[in-house]
């Protein structure tokens, strides 16, 4: 056989593998979310997330000391407060769960990097993410507290601001307040393509954030759409957006591929809840290898073009790619 094109010449070692790899990973791209919970001390299991733990404002050093000792230095935040009302206003609470636990940290770790998801469904007794005006979340009202909040996440130290709430307007809105304030160096990341997606599931469960009527399709995105994935990514560069995230991943590694490939800000993806309890329940069902299909699920991810992950895996992705088994 006179084959000249044998494409199997750079598959034949480990060696010659490792060395064509096309997509590369690093720990440095790797974000791990924390749950906070203002009622507890210690930590405790998230039943719906099987290998997370809730933990309390006391044990904010086991929290960042185990990411660091698997090399992971970027963390996103979550908090449940011990109290919720109509308008979230423990959201943003000079003292609230997020503040305190930004205070905590970075007094102790100056250098580990802390995001904070902005939102405020965990703070609202009805779920929704942003002020109601009967029975739908009313848009402008929601800035000016997802401003706030934002503001107060950066005054208690944050690194760089994450909103998640999917209102029209808010990256302008929280540009201009954290501006005003003479923060103009922090960053904002924008969960810009999220969608009303069921993988959420596990998290609401875990942050106690499910809307008590209704759902989000009336801000989060229809997963029908990309070309409007575009445009919301458009729009938060337009309106002082530093990095564009696409939300979920799996699902959606089509939208990751045309965000990349359309904008010059980084992009971010965070492989949520759902993605992670599958693979988890599979595993555990003895279904799959659960190594090997988080190492796969994560590298599509930066194939498709992300170029940083949020996801529970963190810790664990960490050690793969140090051991070279990925990236
Ligand atoms: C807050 C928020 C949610 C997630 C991140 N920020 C839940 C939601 O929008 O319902 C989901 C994360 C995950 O599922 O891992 N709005």
């Amino acid at each position: 056989m006179e084959l000249i094109q044998r494409p199997r010449r750079l598959r034949r070692t480990d060696a010659v593998r490792r060395m064509c790899r096309e997509t590369r990973m690093s720990p440095d791209s790797l974000i791990y979310p924390i749950f906070f919970d203002e009622t507890l001390s210690g930590t405790r299991p998230i039943p719906s997330l099987p290998g997370q733990f809730h933990y309390g404002l006391d044990s904010v050093a086991q929290a960042v000391e185990d990411c660091l000792a698997h090399g992971v230095n970027h963390c996103i935040l979550f908090g449940l407060p011990k109290g919720k009302d109509a308008c979230g206003s423990s959201a943003w609470d000079e003292h609230g769960v997020v503040q305190e636990a930004i205070r905590a940290i970075k007094k102790a770790y100056p250098d580990f990097y802390v995001i904070t998801d902005v939102c405020m469904c965990e703070y609202t007794d009805h779920g929704h993410c942003g002020i109601l005006c009967g029975h739908e979340v009313d848009n402008d009202k929601t800035l000016e507290v997802l401003a706030k909040t934002a503001l107060s996440h950066v005054e208690a130290g944050a690194d760089m601001v994450a909103p998640s709430d999917m209102m029209d307007g808010r990256i302008a809105a929280i540009r201009e307040t954290l501006d005003q304030h003479g923060h103009t160096m922090t960053p904002i990341m924008s969960y810009s393509a999220k969608y009303a997606s069921a993988f959420y599931g596990p998290f609401r469960a875990a942050a106690g954030s499910a809307p008590s009527f209704g759902d989000r399709k009336g801000y989060q995105m229809d997963p029908h759409n990309s070309k409007e994935a575009l445009k919301e990514c458009a729009l938060d560069v337009e309106e002082g957006a530093d990095i564009l995230m696409v939300k979920p991943a799996l699902s959606y590694l089509d939208v990751i591929r045309q965000c990349a490939d359309t904008f010059d800000l980084p992009l971010c993806a965070y492989s949520v809840s759902g993605e992670y309890a599958m693979i988890k329940a599979a595993a555990a069902a003895d279904l799959v290898d659960e190594y090997r299909i988080m190492c796969e699920s994560a590298l599509s991810v930066f194939r498709a073009g992300a170029n940083m992950l949020i996801t529970y895996y963190a810790k664990e992705l960490s050690d793969a790619i140090r051991k070279g088994d990925i990236g």
